[in-house]
């Protein structure tokens, strides 16, 4: 009986601790990366490859530096529809690797592509905080990259708002105003 009571007393001692230490994941934060989230990161990715954004069959654009060191970017942006709604586009392929030029991807865009970062504007009321983007980190064959937590990064991700939404003119894109 006793020692029930000291495991459940220490049981919700954790519990508390937990909801202190990580109040962004339980309260607040809209969640991001369950299935629902996947799913949407499938649907977006093929509503990409039949726009020809991305896939084997992707139109090219011009590659350039990135800031970061040994870092060679394609941004392509667009208007998608997925299922019924139509929305604003940015993709954004990043190349590393010990040999990537500019010449090395314009020869080769397969080749020492890393991750394919993607911000679709989604129908209103979906992130209205945040003007209503889903961020997805994908792989090169579609699927959505993990955080180091092991939670898909697809959704209203909390790192890429958390750094897209200082970018100027409050539109959350970097590249340009609009
Ligand atoms: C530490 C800040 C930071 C984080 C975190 C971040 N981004 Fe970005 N992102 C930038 C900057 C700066 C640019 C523009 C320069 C460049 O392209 O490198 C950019 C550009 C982009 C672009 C091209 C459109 C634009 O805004 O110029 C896309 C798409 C994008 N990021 C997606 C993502 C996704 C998806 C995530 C989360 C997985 C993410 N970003 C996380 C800083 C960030």
């Amino acid at each position: 009986m006793r020692r029930s009571f000291r495991t459940a007393a220490i049981l919700s001692l954790f519990t508390f601790a937990a909801i202190i230490y990580h109040p962004a994941e339980v309260i607040g934060a809209p969640p991001f990366g369950g299935p629902e989230d996947v799913k949407d990161s499938e649907q977006l990715w093929q509503a990409l490859s039949d726009a020809r954004l991305v896939g084997s069959q992707a139109i090219s654009a011009m590659p350039y530096e990135g800031s970061v060191h040994k870092t060679i970017l394609v941004t392509l942006d667009s208007t998608l529809g997925v299922g019924d709604h139509t929305g604003a586009v940015i993709v954004k392929k990043m190349y590393q690797g010990p040999d990537v030029s500019i010449q090395s991807v314009f020869d080769a865009p397969a080749k020492n592509l890393k991750i394919v970062a993607v911000m679709y504007q989604r129908e209103k009321g979906y992130d209205p905080d945040n003007q209503d983007w889903l961020y997805v980190k994908y792989n090169p064959d579609g699927t959505p990259q993990m955080n180091k937590k092991g939670v898909f990064m697809a959704g209203r991700a909390a790192k890429c708002i958390s750094c897209h939404q200082s970018a100027p003119g409050d539109d959350y894109i970097y590249s340009y105003d609009r």
